[in-house]
């Protein structure tokens, strides 16, 4: 039996609360995950998951290891301290970087220079350079780094890749996808970094469309170009509202992604989203259309207790959701579980397959395994989605140069530069 591998979740927000922290749990019962660690900035969102009533039912006996702890100041700011909790670890076991995307290059560097395996929440970075920089220094050392894009995850995506790769809806040509956030978000604390100079809608959820196309199709982005509009949050700061992109592919396709903080907080969603693309085929086209938002389920509960304080709610069964099963407490179902287990499943097996090995045939087994996770493509890696770094780049150019269209040249030191 191969030893479970210890985990520090770095950042304790609302990814880890929905996604991260759940899917851990579980992981830990079936023997992937051993010791857990949570690090935050303050020990308020560190506090709330400890005290989960949902966590409390689902994981009876579950815990996992503040830092600071819990019931530290909640006023004091410990912006350094997961370094220490990384350096603490024995070497190659997991960090999950689950921090502001501004963050994600140090803490990606801070778990490689202590070598150790890493899982990134989308995007990984914002620049090509440092994507292929972490790339190289995680190969040379044999560790492995597994970007959270769970939508690849989800089984329409899985068969949409399958058949596409059949030739079954023929050549991808037309498409839109859609991913707009709930109104609520203004009044979080995407008011004080989701500004106009650091990021926008489509680099903050558009990114999921284009590497879930590029995955689905495999076809390089070789144009983008991304019209924004602007208001203001509760606090005063301005901010990309929504936005607009359009994405060329390599063969002359076009996906348009429009993306925003403003789907109704009195509507059923909790947000809207979903994917059209239209095919080419011989004498006839082929269509892949995908409602991500309303799967079929509707609720109506007694009280406010859906999104947003709503009462009339689709459901998303697909994503995550925590169940019913044959064990105590509840499971988490869903492409979001499906996702961490598949980066966190590569990673033990990784180790299971070096276990034992000296070091330099240790080495060697790590590095074959990473090439050939690279090259199958399932599970996002800086190798083979680093194309979405270049997309982030040009559409940044382009909606701060209200919309003009930046090329993506690929080549020996791929970068972004307007059309001219
Ligand atoms: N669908 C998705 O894939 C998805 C969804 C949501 C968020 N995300 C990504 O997850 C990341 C975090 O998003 P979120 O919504 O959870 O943000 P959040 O603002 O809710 O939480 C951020 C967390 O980071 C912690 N943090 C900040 N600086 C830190 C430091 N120096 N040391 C330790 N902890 C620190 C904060 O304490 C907080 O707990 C972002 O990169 C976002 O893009 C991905």
């Amino acid at each position: 039996m191969m030893k479970p591998i210890d985990v520090t979740i770095v950042g304790g927000g609302m990814i880890t609360s929905d996604q991260l922290l759940p899917s851990m749990y579980h992981l830990q019962r079936t023997g992937v995950v051993g010791r857990l660690n949570v690090c935050a900035l303050d020990s308020r969102p560190l506090r709330a998951l400890k005290e989960c009533e949902d966590f409390r039912q689902a994981f009876p006996g579950q815990d996992f290891i503040a830092h600071p702890s819990e019931k530290e100041d909640p006023k004091k700011k410990f912006p350094a301290l997961y370094k220490e909790v990384v350096a603490a670890m024995p070497k190659r076991q997991a960090v999950v970087v689950a921090v502001p995307d501004e963050l994600h290059y140090a803490g990606v560097m801070e778990a490689l220079k202590n070598d150790q395996h890493v899982v990134c929440v989308k995007p990984l970075v914002h620049r090509y350079t440092q994507a292929v920089e972490v790339e190289k220094l995680a190969y040379d050392k044999g560790l492995f780094i597994g970007i959270e894009y769970h939508k690849r995850f989800d089984r329409r995506s899985l068969l949409a890749r399958k058949h596409y790769a059949l030739g079954d809806f023929g050549e991808f040509v037309m498409g839109e996808a859609k991913m707009i956030e709930p109104y609520y978000y203004r009044s979080s604390n995407f008011q004080t970094w989701f500004t106009c100079d650091k990021t926008d809608p489509f680099v903050y959820v558009g990114c999921h469309y284009v590497d879930l196309v590029q995955f689905i199709t495999r076809l390089k982005p070789v144009q983008v170009s991304v019209s924004g509009v602007k208001g203001k949050f509760p606090n005063g700061n301005v901010g990309y509202l929504w936005a607009n992109g359009r994405v060329v592919y390599e063969n002359g396709a076009i996906l348009s992604v429009t993306d925003g903080l403003g789907y109704p907080d009195e509507g059923a969603g909790s947000n809207e989203q979903c994917l059209r693309m239209f095919c080419e085929g011989p004498g006839k086209t082929g269509l892949i259309a995908h409602d991500d938002q309303f799967r079929g389920v509707e609720h109506s509960y007694l009280k406010g207790i859906g999104s947003a304080g709503s009462v009339f709610n689709y459901i998303n069964t697909d994503f995550f959701r925590l169940v019913p099963w044959e064990g105590s407490g509840s499971k988490p179902v869903g492409y979001g579980y499906d996702s961490v287990a598949a980066i966190l499943g590569t990673i033990h097996r990784i180790e299971s397959e070096a276990a034992d090995l000296p070091a330099k045939e240790s080495l060697a087994r790590r590095q074959k395994i990473i090439r050939e996770v690279d090259a199958q493509a399932m599970i996002a890696t800086p190798a083979n989605s680093n194309t979405n770094e270049l997309v982030t780049e040009a559409a940044r150019l382009s909606i701060l140069h209200d919309g003009k269209m930046v090329r993506i040249v690929y080549g020996e030191a791929p970068h972004v530069e307007p059309v001219t």
